[in-house]
């Protein structure tokens, strides 16, 4: 059973789901945030789930990420999953975490890369639109690409309610690929 350190920036529906879903593959031992008022912390705190919190506005990026990189591993972290964590990850904290970092991006990537993606997708007249998993690497959300859902555009879609149609299938997604992953 890997360890999975969980970082998040907001209302952490992704988190919930990995660890709802954590079968013996994988164990979420930690979620981490930047902004410390985070609705998922809420959550896991009432789990039982250690949490660390601290804002990289108060102490400036470096002490944040060396504060945060010894929380994880206290903790126990082996591996890192970004849910909705809002952040860029410094060059040397992804080399200290080489290949043991994945998130989830709400696109069919390489397809739209960065924010807004439901509005990017809409605005192209796209048919269809999703979410991936891939490995974090120093570009951003740049590395492999381990698994992606689809969903359809319907015609009337905002991008709310695209964002709640792949939203759905992030859930579904994320804790079976990180599975997967950590017993390839
Ligand atoms: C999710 O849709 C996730 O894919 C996206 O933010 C949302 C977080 O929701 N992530 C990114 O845009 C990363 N750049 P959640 O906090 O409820 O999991």
């Amino acid at each position: 059973t890997a360890n999975v350190g969980v970082l998040i920036s907001g209302r952490g529906s992704n988190m919930r789901s990995l660890v709802a879903n954590a079968t013996e593959a994988y164990k979420v031992v930690v979620v981490a945030s930047n902004r410390p008022s985070a609705e998922g912390l809420v959550w896991a705190r009432e789990q039982g789930i250690p949490t660390f919190a601290l804002s990289p506005k108060e102490v400036g990026k470096q002490a944040y990420e060396a504060a945060l990189d010894a929380a994880l591993r206290e903790a126990g972290a082996e591996y890192l999953a970004l849910a909705g964590y809002m952040r860029l990850l410094s060059d040397d904290f992804v080399a200290r975490w080489r290949d043991r970092i994945i998130n989830i991006h709400p696109s069919l990537l390489p397809k739209y890369k960065g924010l807004d993606t439901h509005a990017r997708a809409i605005a192209a007249g796209d048919a269809e639109a999703g979410c991936s998993v891939h490995i974090v690497t120093e570009e951003l959300d740049g590395g492999a690409v381990l698994g992606q859902a689809r969903v359809p555009i319907q015609s009337g879609d905002t991008p709310e309610t695209l964002a709640a149609r792949v939203l759905d299938e992030e859930h579904r997604l994320y804790p079976r690929v990180l599975a997967e992953w950590l017993t390839r």
